[in-house]
This record gives structure tokens, C-alpha cells and sequence, in this order.
């Protein structure tokens, strides 16, 4: 039983929700852990297709890492601050690289490692009230756990310097412009709007759904040529699976697919 996270799942579709509103869902190690054998448990459940993340209460998603000696303190060293930075990354990675696609449900503040968990996600959707922020800066240090790199990835070089050295917060709407968020929805509507597109997700091929997310991520960290052989790889091997299969059957068929993952 996990004490830092809640895990739900229904129809295929994961919830896994920060859960210490009263100290805005700030990550401490042990959320880390917890995160993390929820993912690996996630991944090896092959009738889970999609993960929603988000934060319990209506004030935050994650104020980041917690500041009240959870995470790090004033006398953090040096040595102690790469093992943190280090497990943060690790853990976004692993939330990267998962093979079924994530949703950031952000319903309040992404703050910090907050942020830079929305960041590791697929796809963010943000309530109106969200705000986020990388403000690491406002503490003398600089983001651990992936905001400096993948920041300017979905927005742009020079809006991630803007947002990394101000350290200032931002509203939903401005990070939706920025290309932070995806979308942006009423807060009474948000999770609505997370399990809809999971649905929608969730009806997909997982195969080709791990393929494609891959690909999308190759153009990040490939060169166009090494992406584009990628790409033609991902493509014939789809041709090796029953999903192609009913996909295209169905279409001719004019009916709905169903697609079994394999
Ligand atoms: N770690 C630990 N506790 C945190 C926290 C964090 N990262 N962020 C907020 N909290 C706690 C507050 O200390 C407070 O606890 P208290 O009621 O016992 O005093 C509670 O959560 C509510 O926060 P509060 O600051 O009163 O809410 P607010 O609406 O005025 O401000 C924030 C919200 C998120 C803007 C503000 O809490 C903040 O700046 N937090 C730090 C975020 C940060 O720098 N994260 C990056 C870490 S690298």
C-alpha cells in the first residue's frame, strides 16, 4: 500500500494521483519510490493502455520537491544533491520512456519537480487555476530533474530561459501559448477531459501507440536521418501484428477496430 500516491484503475485506464494535499503534493523520496514501483507495476499490466497522473485536493498537482527537509534542506550537500538530482531524473525518465501513454492532469500548482513531472508526461492538460513554474532560481539553485532540457524542447529556446531564470509563474492559458500544456479546461471539467482522451487513447493500438510515441521522441534526440530510418522500421514492423490487421479489416469493414496489443 502505497502512503505518498493513490493508484485507481478503471477500464484500462490508471489514475495516479500525488496524495499529500497538505503539503501541495511536494515530491519527498519516498514519493519517489512509491512513483516509481507504480509505474514498473503499471507497465508489466498489459490490461492498463494509458496513465492519468494529477494531484489530490484543488490547490496543486506538485509544488515540486518538498523544501521541509523531505527532499533537500539548507544543508544538503553537494554529494547528497547529485543522489537527488539524480533520482528525480531517473524517475522522469522512466516516466519518459513508459510504454503506454501519459497524461499530466495539472489541477493547480506545477512548481519545481512539479513541473518538470507535467514535462515528462505525453500529453498535459491543465485546469484554469493551474499555474507553473520553474522557480528554482528563487532558491539560489538551478532545476534537477529535467526542466532545463526538456523545457525548451516544447516551447522554444529563448521562453525557457525567459521561464528558468525569472523563475516567475505562469497561468495555464500562458503555458498553453508557451506549448507547455495542451489544452486548457474550467477545474470542475478537467478530469472529465483527462479520462475522455485516455478513452480515446485507450482504443488505440498499443503497439503502434508505443511505436508512434517513440518516434515523436526520436525527432527530439535523433538526427533527421537516423528519426526517418526509425521511422520506416516502426512502420514494417506494425505490418507484423494483428492490430494492422483488424485496423485496416475494420476500416474496409466500415465498423470500429479492436485492437488486442499484439
Ligand atoms: N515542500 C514542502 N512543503 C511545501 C512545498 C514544498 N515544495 N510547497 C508548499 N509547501 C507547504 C507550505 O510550506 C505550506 O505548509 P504549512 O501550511 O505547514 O505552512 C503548505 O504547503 C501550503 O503552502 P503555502 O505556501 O501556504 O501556499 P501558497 O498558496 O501561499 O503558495 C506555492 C503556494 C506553491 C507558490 C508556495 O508554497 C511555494 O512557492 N512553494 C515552494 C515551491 C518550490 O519552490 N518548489 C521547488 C522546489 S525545487
Amino acid at each position: 500500500m502505497y502512503k505518498d500516491i493513490k493508484v485507481d484503475v478503471s477500464e484500462g485506464i490508471a489514475t495516479v494521483t500525488l496524495n499529500r494535499p497538505d503539503r501541495l503534493n511536494a515530491i519527498r523520496r519516498e514519493t519517489i519510490d512509491e512513483l516509481e514501483h507504480a509505474i514498473r507495476t503499471i507497465q508489466s499490466d498489459d490490461s492498463i493502455r494509458v496513465v492519468i497522473f494529477t494531484g489530490a485536493g484543488d490547490r496543486a498537482f506538485s509544488a515540486g520537491a518538498d523544501l521541509k527537509g523531505g527532499m533537500f534542506s539548507e544543508n544538503t550537500t553537494a554529494r547528497e544533491a547529485i543522489s537527488i538530482a539524480r533520482r528525480g531524473q531517473e524517475l522522469m525518465r522512466l516516466v519518459e520512456e513508459f510504454d503506454k501513454p501519459t497524461i499530466a492532469a495539472v489541477n493547480g500548482y506545477a512548481i519545481g519537480g512539479g513541473c518538470e513531472f507535467a514535462l515528462a508526461c505525453d500529453i498535459v492538460l491543465a485546469s484554469e487555476n493551474a499555474e507553473f513554474a520553474q522557480s528554482e532560481i528563487n532558491l539560489g539553485i538551478v532545476p534537477g530533474w529535467g526542466g532545463s532540457q526538456r523545457l525548451g524542447r516544447v516551447t522554444s529556446r529563448n521562453r525557457a530561459k525567459e521561464f528558468v531564470l525569472t523563475g516567475d509563474r505562469i497561468k495555464a492559458e500562458h503555458a498553453r501559448e508557451m506549448g507547455l500544456v495542451n489544452a486548457v479546461y474550467p477545474p470542475e471539467k478537467l478530469t472529465d477531459a483527462a479520462r475522455g482522451l485516455a478513452m480515446k487513447l485507450a482504443s488505440k493500438s498499443p503497439v503502434a501507440l508505443r511505436l508512434a510515441k517513440r518516434l515523436v521522441d526520436a525527432a527530439y534526440d535523433a538526427d533527421l536521418r537516423t528519426g526517418l530510418d526509425l521511422e520506416l522500421q516502426a512502420f514494417s514492423l506494425c505490418f507484423s501484428t494483428e492490430d494492422a490487421r483488424e485496423g485496416i479489416r475494420a476500416f474496409v469493414e466500415k465498423r470500429q477496430p479492436k485492437f488486442k496489443g499484439r
